[in-house]
């Protein structure tokens, strides 16, 4: 994580208690069933989506109840005013990344699509046989198969960057993989599985000098980090709406507009075209062009309000709140015996995978669930990294802005009772 500001000290404490009040889930109990009270709910799965707070389900709700209808179609009431809110809500992205242009973002229908529209409209493009994409190790499977289905259809080849026994992203050996042939590079911003927050200016720098443009995946590290696109420089930077306490079934593709200029649609249908005709069509500007079909209106709504939300609250507050969680309970977790952190980079984000010794992670997730504790096991659709850390599956707990204290305290006693049981 780089240097985080501490928050302004004229603004309200951060109060993760009061902020719970927000998210109406996180006053459930789970596994309740007659005369069992259950448990409270311990939510520490945000990196696989987090919880909603009612600010976000309001905004949702009043669109549907109040001005919903479909957008750029209609010259009725309803139609502007969706449209509206649907472009109101690209300009808040645009604002939330610090985009030159709303025309740089393109609301996809998830992070996965967005990556998948650069591989299938910037690669099929531009790429060639032998053309170089640079990724890395620990890449989300949705930030490497798109590339290999260009492997497949176009004959690219991928070069992959290591990291260190920490989960450090090994930068010697980025810099040497560029050749006459690299065409892209294409990096997580922070892994999902082990935290490491990427040096994403140094990447740019380097890629930017030998001519190449750089794909972040931005999924994990928009949420827990100021992004801003402009002062890193990067050409296309992706993520997704779930993660950010907006709703699914949106996505965000950000993407310089010299090059969004210069791509070919992704996806033919409605409201991406100027005229069609058997003739021939013509498709609109960027970022329609990219955008067939009716797009997530609801849900663009329901993300702007998110940002709203999360810039209410200070991001670098939330930072420095979910950076103080990681560190009590990787310092807690450590006393437990035969635990093992998997990343354990320097300056990494909110996110904490493990081993236990003699535990499965499969068998220790449901003992800690429960315990009310929502953990995720398994590969984390990062299966190259899972084999390089060659330990088959991790447990991992991820912070989110709402955790508290109590949380990681709930974490670490479950896991330890959880080592009891399994002796
Ligand atoms: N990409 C999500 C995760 O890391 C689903 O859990």
């Amino acid at each position: 994580m780089p240097d985080l500001p501490r928050p302004d000290s004229t603004a309200r404490p951060y109060d993760a208690d009061r902020i719970r009040a927000d998210f109406p889930i996180l006053a459930r109990r789970v596994h309740k069933r007659p005369g069992h009270p259950g448990k409270p709910l311990v939510y520490l799965d945000s990196a696989a989506s987090a919880q909603k707070p009612k600010q976000v389900i309001a905004a949702m709700t009043r669109l549907m109840e109040e001005d919903y209808s479909n957008v750029h179609r209609g010259i009725h009431f309803l139609s502007q005013r969706s449209t509206d809110a649907f472009e109101a809500a690209r300009r808040r992205i645009a604002q939330f990344i610090n985009a030159s242009s709303d025309d740089e973002i393109v609301l996809t229908r998830s992070a996965t699509e967005a990556l998948n529209l650069v591989a299938h409209s910037y690669g099929r493009a531009f790429f060639e046989r032998d053309d170089e994409v640079i990724v890395s190790v620990m890449e989300h499977h949705a930030n490497i198969v798109p590339w290999q289905l260009l492997q497949t259809d176009i004959g690219i080849a991928l070069k992959v960057v290591p990291v260190d026994d920490d989960g450090v992203f090994d930068m010697d050996a980025y810099k040497a993989l560029f050749g006459p042939r690299t065409r892209l590079v294409a990096l997580t911003h922070c892994s999902n599985v082990l935290g490491t927050v990427t040096p994403a200016k140094q990447i740019v720098d380097v890629a930017h000098g030998h001519g190449v443009p750089v794909l972040f995946d931005g999924s994990q590290a928009v949420v827990h980090q100021p992004v801003d696109v402009r002062e890193l420089d990067v050409d296309f930077y992706a993520f997704t709406g779930h993660k950010l306490y907006g709703p699914t079934a949106i996505g965000v593709l950000y993407g310089r507009k010299s090059l969004l200029d210069r791509m070919p649609p992704y996806q033919g249908g409605g409201d991406m075209i100027a005229s069609v005709s058997f003739g021939g069509t013509r498709f609109r500007e960027p970022p329609h062009r990219f955008e067939a079909g009716t797009p997530p209106i609801i849900e663009a709504v329901g993300l702007a309000a998110a940002l709203d939300y999360i810039d209410g609250l200070g991001r670098s507050a939330i930072a420095t709140h979910e950076h103080d969680l990681l560190i009590k309970a990787t310092q807690s977790l450590a006393q437990i015996e035969g635990l093992r952190v998997i990343g354990t980079a320097p300056g990494k984000g909110p996110i904490l995978s493990f081993v236990v010794d003699g535990i499965h992670p499969h068998d220790l997730g449901m003992v800690v669930d429960q315990a009310g504790v929502a953990v995720r096991v398994g590969q984390h659709c990062a299966e190259p990294l899972i084999d390089r850390f060659g330990v088959g599956a991790t447990t991992r707990a991820s912070f989110g802005l709402y955790n508290t204290v109590a949380d990681v305290d709930a974490l670490v006693d479950a896991v330890a009772a959880a080592k009891e049981f399994f002796g």
